[in-house]
């Protein structure tokens, strides 16, 4: 069906086809019968890819990457389509509208996106309100960040305020310190402030009386000792983990405006991949690592593993792919390990970094 509807859908601007994909999933949200029928028509969560990370139990390593449901429209339709966990967000304390429209561009010859959305979204109190008519169904995370006018101590602050609002629906936190299109955004990624933004946070959780694993989202686009500090920093400060990556804002020539917007999908793979193995020698005999950038298949999510994730997330293969996308990763994940005679998917993590 996806694959018949595709060549139209293809023809419409991103955000437009998004815009559906979300009305159809947020009807899905709000009725118990949808999420059922199409929950039943997938194969149960097989206990060879179940992992057990920061005290939550992940029925499947494969979540939705942050930015596909900001404002928690469709979290529990995401989660019947077969996703292991789904990443609300980013959300920031004030709504906001993001930048001037067209923001984001499809790159199918590549399967990428250039987006320079620059955080739209409906405010931590419209978020909170839809968390409470539809509480999780599973895992949801929450991914937060600064309004855009926040600068200095004003982002921290709105980090803090996000976090302490939204924690009491949210399995974890994730601080993003790491998208391209928040002016000012990336400089938070560097340790001092690092420390600072992630020591803070926790402790609003505690003062909220909500205390969750707080995950930290890096860039790819920092050097490695630069990735590594962030990583170490991050965790003595308490960090329960690390998400690696978001989109990068170095561009190959021909996809996208060399100056504005952030790449995603099959060009950001192998960068991503190298992060992850960065922030595994770091800090991997700590923390779990979720994996990020150009998952699009079973393969692709073996490697992330096998180069240190714990976990992995994906939201530009699901463009591409379309709704069978979670469960076509894990069936696929499935066979490759039978092929290579592993029993469960944690045996490969860190696996080629650990063996070199
Ligand atoms: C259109 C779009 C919007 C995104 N919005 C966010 C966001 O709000 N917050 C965030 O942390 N990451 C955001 N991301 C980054 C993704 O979560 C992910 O880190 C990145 O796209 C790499 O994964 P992928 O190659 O599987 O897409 C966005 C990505 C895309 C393509």
């Amino acid at each position: 069906m996806y694959g018949a509807l595709k060549p139209l859908l293809f023809r419409v601007d991103p955000e437009r086809t998004h815009g559906w994909a979300l009305s159809y999933l947020s009807m899905v949200q709000r009725s118990g019968w949808l999420r059922g029928s199409i929950a039943r028509r997938r194969p149960d969560p097989n206990p060879r890819l179940s992992v057990s990370a920061m005290g939550i139990q992940f029925p499947a390593p494969l979540g939705l990457a942050a930015g596909f449901d900001k404002d928690a429209e469709a979290h529990n339709a995401l989660l019947a389509h077969g996703f292991g966990h789904v990443e609300v967000g980013t959300v920031t304390p004030e709504p906001q509208d993001g930048n001037p429209r067209p923001r984001v561009q499809r790159f199918p010859d590549h399967r990428a996106l250039v987006n320079w959305l620059g955080f739209p979204n409906d405010g931590q109190q419209t978020v909170a309100d839809r968390l409470e008519e539809h509480p999780p169904e599973g895992v949801v995370g929450v991914n937060v960040g600064p309004n855009k006018d926040s600068t200095g101590e004003a982002a921290l602050a709105d980090y803090e305020d996000a976090a302490a609002r939204l924690a009491r629906y949210a399995a974890y936190l994730t601080v993003n310190v790491s998208s391209p299109n928040t002016p000012g955004l990336r400089s938070l990624q560097e340790p001092e402030q690092v420390a600072e933004l992630v020591a803070r946070v926790l402790d609003a959780l505690d003062e909220a009386g909500h205390p969750r694993p707080v995950l930290l989202k890096i860039h790819p686009d920092a050097g490695g000792a630069e990735t590594r500090q962030a990583a170490e920093v991050a965790v003595d400060a308490g960090a329960s983990g690390i998400v690696a990556v978001n989109t990068t804002s170095e561009k190959p020539e021909g996809l996208g405006d060399p100056d504005q917007g952030g790449l995603s999908g099959s060009p950001l793979s192998g960068r991503a991949t190298q992060v992850v193995e960065q922030v595994y020698e770091a800090v991997g005999e700590e923390v779990p690592i979720v994996g990020v950038g150009g998952v699009e298949t079973g393969e692709d999510a073996l490697d992330k593993i096998r180069h240190g994730a714990t976990l992995v997330q994906a939201y530009t293969g699901f463009v591409f792919r379309g709704p069978r996308f979670p469960g076509l990763v894990h069936e696929e994940m499935l066979a490759t390990m039978d092929d290579l005679g592993v029993d469960h998917v944690t045996d490969l993590v860190g696996e080629a970094v650990d063996g070199d």
